[in-house]
């Protein structure tokens, strides 16, 4: 995969793209991660990039024409079928586990961050295909919300997480949020790791971690569980969990 970062502040992706899992990524040649500066693509003596609103108001706006020339030049040297531009913005479309694996299946993302006021809305309207918010919150521009695509995105290509179970089994995947994880030492404080995890048993492991995975999504994220599918297990796996009151790690 090809990522573009179109942004007035390369330098702040830093060290983002050398370590951990994307850092790995990027070493290994599984993702190309491009940065532009979109102030490159100005024509005039001082590289304005911002202009007052029209009709007034507050802030200065991120005028067209750079954004739609930087867009166009990453465009030009790609090889990839399938391109997709998106732009971030708090207006878009919630960034959720299904919109990661959806971006993931792109040969080629083109990532337009936003500053001041906002974009020229020509951007949103006549050139990106996309528009994503990480949350219902207000940043100070796009450069954060495009390293969070970026890191969820490409922990999803083909081989960059070490085992591909771990990909399977966490929270969101099946829609449910994943069981809680315990590491040694068994006993640290006196505060003991669930016996369960200790027995060698594994299908009685498997089958706690599905109830804490239920539990822990029915009571935090009430809205996942309206829309959750429950097999007959699940359900009976819940009613267990409420009558003995399982609460352990909840
Ligand atoms: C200060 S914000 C502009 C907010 C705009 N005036 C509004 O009210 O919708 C500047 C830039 O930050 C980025 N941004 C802010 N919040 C975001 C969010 N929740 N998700 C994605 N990008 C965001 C966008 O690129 C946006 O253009």
């Amino acid at each position: 995969m090809r990522i573009d970062i179109l942004t007035l502040f390369p330098d702040v992706f830093g060290g983002f793209f050398a370590h951990s899992i994307v850092g790995r990524a990027v070493a290994k040649g599984v993702v190309d991660i491009r940065l532009h500066n979109v102030r490159t693509f100005t024509h005039d003596k001082h590289h304005v990039v911002d202009d007052y609103p029209y009709g007034g108001g507050a802030g200065m706006v991120l005028k067209p024409e750079p954004v739609f020339e930087a867009v166009e030049f990453v465009k030009q040297d790609a090889v990839l079928p399938s391109v997709h531009t998106v732009l971030l913005s708090p207006q878009g479309r919630l960034l959720n586990q299904s919109v990661v694996r959806e971006l993931s299946g792109y040969e080629q993302l083109v990532l337009i961050c936003g500053h001041y006021e906002g974009i020229d809305e020509r951007v949103a309207m006549y050139l990106a295909n996309d528009e994503v918010s990480i949350g219902d919150y207000v940043l100070s521009g796009g450069e954060v919300a495009a390293m969070v695509v970026v890191d969820c995105v490409v922990r999803l290509l083909p081989g960059v997480v070490g085992s591909e179970v771990s990909l399977v089994e966490e929270s969101y995947n099946d829609g449910f949020l994943e069981y809680p994880q315990y590491t040694r030492p068994a006993v640290y404080r006196g505060l003991e790791v669930p016996s369960i995890l200790l027995s060698g048993d594994h299908k009685q492991v498997a089958r706690w971690r599905r109830q804490q995975s239920l539990m822990r999504t029915a009571k935090r994220r009430s809205d996942l569980m309206a829309k959750a599918v429950l097999s007959d297990e699940d359900k009976k796996l819940l009613s267990d969990a409420l009558q003995n009151q399982v609460t352990e790690g909840i």
